[in-house]
């Protein structure tokens, strides 16, 4: 049944040389249709100008990246009625994505940000030797961990939700590192701890993610952005033992060797342990964490003024009471010779219905999502 919905949307039009202002638009759609529906209907009906970029409208050529009602998503892949419902005041608002550049109304400049990035983790297979006469050959197996890497539209959603991008515009990002991870973790690369080395070393590499979990909440195809720059995070640390210069290692190591101490973390030692390779001395005897600990140490007067840390507190920090049961679980995740990457972006059997990828077919909205990225 048709039923009227009204639309707020950005509109910006460089040529004029006005500031971005907001426009509404009555249109008439089942609640089951799309918001791009409704904005499709709007600039047929209404206006003409309404600048929007689509193409497929079933959630797989990646183009038409929004916000509605402060989210970003698909709007193709977005039931108007469901809009509707989450909407202030009745009104979806549907503005241009997030951490990029406006061209004109919903349309952003992608190539600017979102490709600049993924070109910034050489997108290719870098395979060693002369290539086979006929297609690389590699067990099917193998190539599970990267499927769901593989799954990526380009849509550039997670990078119009991710927060430290917001933050820090130079963050390689959410999309493009599930990009990288999708050729660290192919068999058929031969430069897997270069490209950890290269992405650990830069300021605005793996390290730089704060772990928000928004990108994995967005993505309309359940890539799970984040899930692989923490796989790019243990390749780089478990398998290659790289000691970044961003500190990456010994926040890592200090973390989880506080937990395995206390069972729950301590702010004041976390810092200089992070710098010390979880040793609060080494901190002490390295120029670059001596320097790194002076530049914080407002930080640290403003936190022993306030009470929230003193310095027996800082040193002496108490335990979990079942501690034990922590330390068990170290103990049985460290006697295990292989570590366990679990893909469960492909669930089921082979051959059963549920064997098909989980963001294959843009459900997400209809919580379709499975397990997807879920890892141990
Ligand atoms: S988890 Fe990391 S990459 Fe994803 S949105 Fe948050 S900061 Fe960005
Ligand atoms: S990871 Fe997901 S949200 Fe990000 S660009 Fe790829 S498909 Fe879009
Ligand atoms: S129009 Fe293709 S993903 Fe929405």
């Amino acid at each position: 049944m048709t039923e009227t919905y009204t639309l707020k949307i950005r509109r910006y039009d460089p040529e004029s040389g006005s500031a971005a202002y907001w426009e509404e638009f009555g249109v008439d759609l089942p609640p089951e249709r799309s918001v791009l529906d409704g904005i499709l209907q709007a600039r047929d009906r209404q206006d003409g100008s309404i600048a929007i970029r689509c193409s497929c409208q079933a959630a797989i050529c990646g183009s038409c990246g929004v916000r509605i009602n402060g989210k970003s998503r698909l709007a193709c892949n977005t039931k108007i009625g469901l809009a509707a419902e989450a909407a202030p005041n009745g009104a979806i608002v549907v503005e241009p994505m997030g951490n990029m550049p406006v061209l004109k109304d919903l349309i952003v400049d992608m190539d600017a940000v979102h490709w600049k990035k993924v070109q910034r983790v050489v997108p290719w297979l870098l395979p060693e030797g002369d290539p086979p006469e006929r297609e690389y050959i590699v067990d099917p197996e193998s190539m599970i961990d990267v499927t769901q890497a593989m799954a990526c539209i380009h849509c550039g959603v997670c990078v119009s939700a991710c927060l430290s991008m917001e933050v820090d515009p130079d963050f390689i990002g959410p999309a493009a590192l599930a990009k990288a991870y999708r050729f660290v973790g192919d068999p058929r690369d031969a430069h897997a701890e270069d490209r950890l080395l290269d992405l650990a070393e830069d300021p605005h590499g793996i390290y730089d993610c704060t772990h928000c979990f928004a990108c994995v909440e967005v993505c309309p195809k359940d890539v799970a952005p984040m899930n692989q720059i923490m796989r790019l995070r243990r390749r780089a640390t478990g398998d290659y033992g790289i000691k970044d210069a961003n500190n990456g290692y010994g926040h890592e190591k200090a973390f989880t060797d506080l937990i395995h101490k206390y069972g729950w973390l301590s702010e004041a030692q976390l810092l200089p342990k992070s710098y010390g390779d979880g040793s609060l001395i080494r901190a002490q005897l390295k120029p670059a964490a001596v320097r790194e600990l002076a530049a914080k140490f407002p930080t640290i007067v403003r936190g022993l003024a306030s009470g929230k840390v003193s310095p027996k507190t800082a040193l002496i920090h108490h335990k979990l009471r079942d501690q034990d049961e922590i330390r068990r679980i170290y103990d049985e995740v460290e006697s295990k010779d292989d570590r366990l990457e679990l893909n469960l972006y492909i669930i089921g059997e082979d051959g059963s219905e549920e064997g098909e990828a989980a963001g294959s077919g843009g459900g997400a909205e209809e919580g379709a999502m499975a397990e997807g990225g879920q890892e141990s």
